[in-house]
């Protein structure tokens, strides 16, 4: 394993970039447009100087580290020579399923596909390929570079040499790897969901005001951001994409999207990305 190609330059896949090129991989970066790609290898190069200026590397990693990255806007070229592919674009199926498609056709017979994918069924993507044993679930967590585990998520036919090859390339960079069956929201989301769901209903009725329920689970439970300041750190816009996927997965009631994220998502405050979800971002 030495060739990365990592779909889609966002949040997620700039962290993704970041850490297989610190690692020591030649990594490749596709986007659609060359504005996405400069913000994404912007992205990384101030992510990098966070880490030097905090002394975690030296300028001569960030240096080695920013010309092991290349990038294209073609996708036939981004993987005409990956030994890995992940894949990290918004979480909408037909999408991926585009992608996977033109990834498949024109990767190595020897390249993983993997999916970054938060929720989505990875049965279901693997299906779209013609290499469903060489098709797994990377599940990074922002900020990638930060945040220590990877979920794996084996589909229905992924083979057992892909997801050994996956968890060991998952310790290569640093993280931890934790197995997961292909289940909605996996085990990540299907126990964090609900539980950001909860505190918006806590706002919703009136229980308390946002920056109390985040102190709440700040300061008794000792997470590192209250439930509602990490709702806007994911975006609101996936995270009622991965309560959709949870609600329809388990036809459940208990995972009903509180209707305040729906009218939130509706209104365009998503969070960081818009400046307003919760609270307000400059
Ligand atoms: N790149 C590199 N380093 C970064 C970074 C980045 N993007 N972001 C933060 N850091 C580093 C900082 O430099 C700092 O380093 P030191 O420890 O050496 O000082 C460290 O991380 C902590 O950052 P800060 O001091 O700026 O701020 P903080 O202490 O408030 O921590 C945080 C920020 C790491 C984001 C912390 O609040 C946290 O862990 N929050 C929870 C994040 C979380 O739950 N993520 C998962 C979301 S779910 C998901 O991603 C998947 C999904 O499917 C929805």
């Amino acid at each position: 394993m030495k060739n990365v190609s990592v779909i889609g330059g966002g949040t997620m896949g700039n962290g993704i970039a970041h850490v297989f090129a610190m690692s020591g991989f030649e990594v490749t970066l596709v986007e659609a447009k060359q504005q996405f790609l400069d913000k994404a290898l912007d992205a990384i190069e101030k992510n990098l100087d966070r880490m030097l200026s905090k002394q975690k590397i030296s300028n001569d990693d960030k240096k080695a580290t920013l010309q092991r990255i290349h990038s294209t806007l073609n996708t036939v070229e981004g993987v005409m020579k990956a030994d890995l592919v992940v894949e990290a674009i918004p979480e909408q199926f037909d999408l991926k399923k585009k992608v996977f498609q033109e990834v498949d056709e024109n990767a190595p017979k020897h390249t993983i596909l993997a999916s970054n994918t938060s929720s989505i069924s990875i049965t279901k993507l693997a299906a779209q390929t013609k290499r469903p044993d060489r098709f797994i679930g990377m599940h990074f967590f922002n900020p990638v570079p930060v945040m220590k585990l990877v979920e794996v998520i084996n589909g229905l036919e992924t083979s057992e040499e892909t997801t050994q090859t996956v968890m060991g390339l998952a310790e290569k960079l640093g993280k931890v790897p934790v197995s997961a069956d292909d289940s909605p929201g996996f085990v990540s989301n299907r126990v964090l969901m609900p539980m950001i769901n909860e505190a918006i209903f806590c706002v919703y009725e009136g229980v308390a005001e946002p920056e109390d329920i985040d102190q709440v689970m700040k300061l008794g439970m000792a997470h590192p951001m209250g439930p509602l300041r990490l709702a806007d750190f994911i975006g609101l816009d996936v995270c009622l994409d991965i309560l959709n996927v949870l609600y329809d997965g388990f036809k459940d009631p208990k995972y009903r999207p509180c209707p305040l994220l729906v009218k939130m998502v509706d209104a365009g405050k998503l969070g960081d990305k818009t400046g307003e979800g919760f609270f307000k971002y400059d």
